[in-house]
């Protein structure tokens, strides 16, 4: 039994060795750049790193050692051609039972989705090879997935993996979109969030776009894709007179006051009933709507309340710098900032009467903080009086003393 097994393995290692050597490998490293070249490039692809081989991707005998063997070998499938690599990469991410073999938790819809993009749609459509594949985003010869740094899908490499082609106006000009994307996106507040605070929680092209579908999962329109992060003012403006109005006018919830790629940090100047605000572009005097007025009216609160908070601040500070006692009003600052930060939220309600009630209550607290902090400053020069005259008290004792002494001494 021994003898049959030692048998068995000795007659299937050679078979072993032969499968092992990978002389697609080997030979392509002989003649191919470094830099550039894929048999080096793919040491950073996913796919060698997983164990596949050139040959898994591109068929033929990785065991012949000349290429034109090769081509005429099992299952050559050479280079595809730009229109043929979404069939290319899907024979296996689309092939359910074996990438269940390989990693069960990827998903196997990239074709599927990618065919309702506009991408996919004018690929498969109009044969349009100016549209982006799989290695359009993924890149060829170094596919990482998005945790890997380097990768083209890494969050910070994903806007140059599309600003590639949508930032450059020569490459985009038949299809008459703009090209500003990229460059709007880089200088919004998630831009800035994502490439100088680091902030992986910032969107970038693809949380707001979708990955290879026409809209990220689950969503019906890419105007409620905002509401994904920002939950909170999508459900006000959701209940809010504007969520139906908007509708109707074909007004997107959101961009219309924000922008969709260049949104630029949000400030109170945005209410009113004058520029800059947001609301004169649509509400403007006697349009038979309350919009206008209600405008004003918040935005007089929002101000009170922020000029309330500032002037509680610098009490607050004069009463620190005086070395008091201030924790508690600190804890009550605190309060007050929250509060103006949920008012400023609270405009997405559009309702007045919610504005008003917040903004009064914000208000009060911050003149709370600044009458105690102001008792605390006056206890201050009350303690500094106290301490003048006791000074002054010992040093008349002194005197005295030294008066007293002189006499006792003649
Ligand atoms: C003995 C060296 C050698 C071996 C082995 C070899 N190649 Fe090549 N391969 C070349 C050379 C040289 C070229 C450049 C094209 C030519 O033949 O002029 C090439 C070209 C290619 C190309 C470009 C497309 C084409 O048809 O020209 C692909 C893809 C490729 N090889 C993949 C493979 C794969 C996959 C294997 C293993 C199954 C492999 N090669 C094995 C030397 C080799
Ligand atoms: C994940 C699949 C995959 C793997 C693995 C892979 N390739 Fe490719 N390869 C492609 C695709 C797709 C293209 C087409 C690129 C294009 O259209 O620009 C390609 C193109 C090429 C070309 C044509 C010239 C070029 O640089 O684009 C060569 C040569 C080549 N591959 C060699 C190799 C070799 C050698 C290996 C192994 C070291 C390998 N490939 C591994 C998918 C793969
Ligand atoms: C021979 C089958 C095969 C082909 C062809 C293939 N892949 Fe893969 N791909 C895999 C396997 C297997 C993995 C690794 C799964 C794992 O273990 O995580 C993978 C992983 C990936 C990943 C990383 C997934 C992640 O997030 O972890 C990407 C991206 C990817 N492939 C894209 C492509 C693209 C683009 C093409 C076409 C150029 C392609 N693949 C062709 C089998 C294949
Ligand atoms: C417009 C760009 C784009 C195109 C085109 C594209 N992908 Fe992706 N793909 C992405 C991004 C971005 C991710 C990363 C998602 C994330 O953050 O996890 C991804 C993720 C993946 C993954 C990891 C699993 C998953 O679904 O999240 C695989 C596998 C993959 N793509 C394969 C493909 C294949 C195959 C094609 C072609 C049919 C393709 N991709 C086309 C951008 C693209
Ligand atoms: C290879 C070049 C290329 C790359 C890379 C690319 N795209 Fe595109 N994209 C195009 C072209 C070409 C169109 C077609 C424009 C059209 O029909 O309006 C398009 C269309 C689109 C559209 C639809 C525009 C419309 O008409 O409303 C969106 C959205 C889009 N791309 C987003 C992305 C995102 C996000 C990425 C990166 C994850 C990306 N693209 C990567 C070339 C590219
Ligand atoms: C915060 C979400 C968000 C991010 C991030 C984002 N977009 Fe957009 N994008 C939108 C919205 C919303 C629209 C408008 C869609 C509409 O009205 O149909 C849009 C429109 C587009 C269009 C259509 C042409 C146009 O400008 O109206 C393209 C192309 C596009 N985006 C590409 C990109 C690229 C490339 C990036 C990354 C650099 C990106 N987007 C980042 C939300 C986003
Ligand atoms: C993937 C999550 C995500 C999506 C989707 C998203 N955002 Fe953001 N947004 C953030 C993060 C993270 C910040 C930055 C820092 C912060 O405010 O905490 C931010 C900041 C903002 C700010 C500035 C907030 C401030 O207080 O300075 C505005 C305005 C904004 N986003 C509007 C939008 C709009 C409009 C959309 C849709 C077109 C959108 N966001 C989509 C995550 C998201
Ligand atoms: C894109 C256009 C647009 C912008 C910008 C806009 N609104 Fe409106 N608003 C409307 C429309 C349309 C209605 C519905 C009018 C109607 O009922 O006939 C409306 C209704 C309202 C209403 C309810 C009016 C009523 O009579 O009950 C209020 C309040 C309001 N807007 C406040 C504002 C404020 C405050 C701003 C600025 C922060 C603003 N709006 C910005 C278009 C806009
Ligand atoms: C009618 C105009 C308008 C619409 C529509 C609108 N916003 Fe705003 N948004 C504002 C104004 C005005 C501010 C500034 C408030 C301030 O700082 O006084 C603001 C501020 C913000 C902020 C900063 C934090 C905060 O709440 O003050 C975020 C985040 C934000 N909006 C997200 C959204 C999202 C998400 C949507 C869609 C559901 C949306 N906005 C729709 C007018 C609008």
């Amino acid at each position: 039994m021994k003898r049959i097994s030692l048998l068995l393995i000795l007659s299937l290692l050679p078979l072993v060795v032969m499968a092992q050597e990978d002389n697609c490998l080997t030979c392509h490293r002989d003649f191919e750049d470094e830099d550039g070249g894929p048999s080096y490039l793919i040491t950073r692809d996913v796919h060698i790193q997983k164990g596949l081989s050139c040959a898994d991707c591109h068929g033929g005998d990785p065991s012949l050692e000349d290429m034109d063997e090769v081509r005429e070998s099992r299952g050559w499938r050479g280079v595809p051609d730009h229109l043929e690599v979404p069939a290319f990469c899907a024979r296996c991410h689309s092939d359910a039972n074996y990438m269940h073999e390989q990693n069960p938790s990827l998903p196997t819809d990239q074709l599927v989705k990618y065919k309702t993009s506009i991408h996919g749609k004018r690929l498969f459509g109009k044969k349009d090879r100016k549209v982006a594949n799989c290695i359009s985003c993924h890149t060829v010869h170094q596919i990482a997935n998005a945790r890997t740094p380097y990768s083209s899908t890494h969050p910070l490499n994903l806007p140059q993996t599309c600003a590639h082609c949508h930032a450059d106006a020569d490459y985009m000009a038949e299809y008459g979109i703009p090209t500003d994307q990229y460059d709007g996106y880089r200088k919004s507040v998630h831009g800035e969030a994502l490439f100088e605070n680091n902030d992986l929680g910032a969107p970038v092209c693809n949380d707001c776009h979708g990955n290879h579908g026409a809209l990220p999962p689950g969503m019906a329109s890419i105007s409620h894709v905002c509401g994904n992060c920002h939950a909170m003012q999508a459900q006000l403006f959701d209940k809010s007179p504007h969520s139906k109005a908007f509708e109707e006018n074909d007004f997107p919830a959101c961009e219309t006051c924000h922008s969709n790629h260049l949104i630029e940090k949000p400030g109170d100047q945005m209410v009113g009933n004058k520029e800059p605000a947001v609301c004169v572009e649509c509400h403007s005097e006697g349009d038979g709507t309350r919009g206008l007025d209600v405008a004003a009216a918040m935005s007089l609160a929002v101000e009170k309340l922020a000029n309330a908070q500032a002037e509680a601040r610098a009490a607050l500070d004069e009463a620190i710098a005086k070395g008091m006692m201030t924790t508690d009003e600190e804890f009550r600052f605190k309060e007050v900032q929250q509060m103006l930060i949920a008012t400023r939220t609270q405009i997405h309600s559009f309702s007045l009467d919610t504005i008003l009630t917040m903004a009064d209550a914000g208000y009060e607290k911050a003149k709370e903080v600044q009458t105690n902090s102001a008792a605390l400053i006056d206890e201050y020069f009350f303690r500094r009086k106290g301490l003048g005259l006791a000074t002054l008290f010992i040093t008349l004792l002194v005197v005295a003393l030294w008066a007293y002494i002189r006499k006792l001494e003649s």
